[in-house]
């Protein structure tokens, strides 16, 4: 494993000052760019898709949805978008919640997701937690189970983690880096 987080740590280009002065951003595309790396990425995550018993990957828009599709196909399981609000056509639930400055929301189809399900939440980085904690809240509501979350990075220094245990209720929640 350590092999593994060398190889995805080594692909992840760090960007000062973007988007704004004083935030280093964490840039995966050179991590997509690299069929090796991004295969191991996706055979990590579909491990932890396999041993939480998950039936569903939901991915969180936008980079959610380019590491949660791959995990989704390779571990057999069906993916259900989550979306920024207004981008589903159909019936959906939505969930608000806070940003530094301001608000915004996230939907998923009703129809997605129903009570025998458990869902693996996939996302690129877990930051404050906001968006993970309210795509938990979206799939409960939905009548789901939350099997856990995976993401590639935690930015330990957030505090995401703690603000996140409580919503997952025991569920793990799995970063394969933290930094
Ligand atoms: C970024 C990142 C996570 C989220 C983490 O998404 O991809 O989804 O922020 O932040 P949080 O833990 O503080 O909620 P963002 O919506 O900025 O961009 P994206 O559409 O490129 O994924
Ligand atoms: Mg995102």
């Amino acid at each position: 494993m350590t092999e593994i987080r060398d190889l995805l740590l080594s692909r992840i280009r760090d960007v000062a000052d973007y988007p704004e002065p004083g935030v280093m951003f964490k840039d995966i595309t050179p991590l997509l760019a690299d069929p090796a790396a991004f295969t191991a990425l996706t055979d990590a995550l579909a491990e932890i898709a396999e041993s939480t018993g998950a039936t569903k990957v939901v991915g969180l828009e936008a980079r959610g949805f380019i590491l949660g599709s791959p995990v989704a196909v390779r571990a057999g399981l069906g993916f259900i978008p989550v979306r920024k609000a207004g981008k589903l056509p159909g019936a959906t639930l939505a969930q608000a919640y806070d940003l530094e400055y301001g608000s915004a929301e996230i939907e998923v189809h009703a129809e997605d997701l129903t009570g025998g399900d458990r869902v693996l939440i996939v996302d690129d980085v877990l930051a404050t937690g906001g968006t993970a904690e309210a795509s938990v809240q979206l799939i409960r509501r939905a009548g789901a189970e939350v099997a856990g979350l995976a993401v590639l990075m935690e930015l330990g220094f957030l505090g995401g983690r703690a603000r996140l245990e409580p919503a997952l209720d025991g569920a793990p929640l799995e970063a394969l880096l933290t930094v």
